[in-house]
């Protein structure tokens, strides 16, 4: 297994391209089974995790060209899918173990098929992910759901859904995005309630609807859906990676340096971050090309933090600040609400000499003058971006393992980092 080795104390000072969403990226891969068309997807991130999903999708029968491999690290890629025909309706537990993300393609395949057969996901590091809000959600639109041998298999009675109102009882990025696809091809309106609001949904609503689908409501908590017969061809660029630009603005913060971040709409996609790292010292001002960033302050500012779905502060970006506030002027309290056991990152932090305490959903971080670095073990994608961002400023030399978790989620990270002046490298198969 390869790791990576980051040389800490080095000033970060450049501009940092942000790619492609990759929670925006997937469900929009997963729209183009929902068509015969051809959907064009640009602004792709090179991440593991398309790349399962692409495996995924042509086992269903979609078929995927690549017109841009988007080598150039400013550039994303550029694919077409289009899916004439659904030639199997089963998602197989190899590849939905690896990516849970894979259970997105149910509702498409349900839409368009009349049936689905795809494995449970099951748990991952940091939560035990259940999917039932998803499948009420299907129910509620007349399928029938069975489980069975670790598959759910669900099936249109009469061959297609029926439009019906969605209540989450709880807010569901998956679920949302599930019932969204879902709905687009149902007979009838539906209305989905207490639906989720992150950028990304709306990214996908506002592609589907270029395909054709009939959705208002976007952005807000209840979407009404007019199911169409079919969908079309369409041309949809993937929005930039908030999650991604959040993490490289710690860097910038953490390091003393200063960052312009690369991408379009950073400012309303970063909404429930921006106010919490403004209010740790760091300034944060759009430019004609993103965003620039750099700490006002010598310290960063302690401040607590407590994770809602948005435009609350993200679950996503929980570990990368608590990263940041290990070296705060004074104490932070961060607390997590949305996943069981999002704080992984805690014991490998504290190995770096951070001083953090955890008592259930909430972690009592007091500042310290200095990190040290050290060889430590990634865990979850998030909790790996913020050992890398502890590792940029830690004293001495750090070693990242597993971080096949962070190819998940951060596309070319340390060809971007080592742009802006950071010593790190990915040493291949040296990893334990
Ligand atoms: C999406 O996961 C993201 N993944 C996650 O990003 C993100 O952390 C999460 O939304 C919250 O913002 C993708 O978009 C691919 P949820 P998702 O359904 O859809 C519970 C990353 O690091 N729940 O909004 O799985 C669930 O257990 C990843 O990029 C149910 O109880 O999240 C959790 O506690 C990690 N039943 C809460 O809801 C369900 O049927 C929110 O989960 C579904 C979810």
């Amino acid at each position: 297994m390869d790791r990576i080795a980051i040389q800490g104390g080095f000033r970060l000072e450049g501009q940092i391209p942000i790619s492609g969403a990759k929670n925006a990226a997937l469900p929009l891969m997963c729209a183009g089974l929902l068509t015969k068309g051809t959907l064009r997807l640009s602004n792709l991130p090179h991440l593991a995790d398309i790349k399962t999903l692409k495996s995924l999708l042509l086992g269903h029968g979609t078929k995927i060209k690549t017109e841009d491999e988007g080598l150039d690290v400013a550039k994303g890629a550029v694919i077409t899918l289009s899916s004439p025909d659904i030639t199997n309706t089963v998602a197989p537990y190899d590849i939905v173990r690896k990516m849970r993300a894979s259970i997105l393609v149910l509702g498409p395949l349900l839409a368009r098929t009349g049936e689905a057969t795809v494995s449970l996901p099951g748990g991952c590091a940091i939560g035990n992910r259940p999917i039932d809000l998803h499948l009420k959600g299907f129910e509620d639109l007349g399928a029938q759901i069975e489980l069975k041998e670790g598959y759910v298999r669900a099936k249109a009675p009469t061959g297609r859904l029926k439009g019906g109102t969605v209540h989450f009882a709880t807010v569901s990025v998956g679920a949302t995005e599930n019932i969204l696809m879902a709905a687009a091809l149902a007979e009838g309106t539906s209305v989905i309630e207490n639906a989720a609001r992150e950028p990304e949904i709306s990214d996908l609503a506002h592609c589907l609807n270029a395909m054709g689908a009939k959705i208002t409501g976007i952005g807000t908590e209840t979407l009404t859906v007019i199911g169409v017969d079919s969908l079309h061809d369409a041309d949809y660029a993937v929005m930039a990676d908030r999650i991604e630009a959040g993490s490289y603005a710690i860097a910038a913060a953490m390091t003393g340096g200063e960052i312009e971040i690369l991408g379009k709409n950073l400012v309303p996609a970063l909404t429930g971050t921006l106010d919490m790292l403004r209010s740790a010292g760091l300034s944060l001002d759009e430019t004609d090309s993103g965003m620039m960033v750099k700490l006002e302050s010598d310290l960063v500012k302690g401040v607590d933090a407590t994770t809602h779905p948005y435009p609350g502060f993200p679950t996503d970006m929980q570990a990368q600040v608590m990263a940041m506030m290990s070296l705060c002027d004074s104490v932070s309290v961060i607390t997590e609400t949305i996943f069981e056991n999002r704080f992984m990152h805690v014991p490998e932090l504290c190995r770096m000499g951070a001083d953090i305490t955890t008592h259930g959903s909430t972690a009592t971080v007091r500042g310290v003058k200095r990190l040290l670095g050290a060889e430590v073990m990634a865990t979850d994608l998030r909790a790996s971006m913020s050992l890398v961002l502890a590792g940029l400023v830690a004293e001495g030399d750090t070693y990242i393992n597993r971080i096949y978790h962070l190819d998940r989620g951060y596309d070319r990270l340390c060809e971007k980092l080592l742009k802006v002046g950071a010593r790190i490298e990915r040493q291949v198969g040296k990893g334990i």
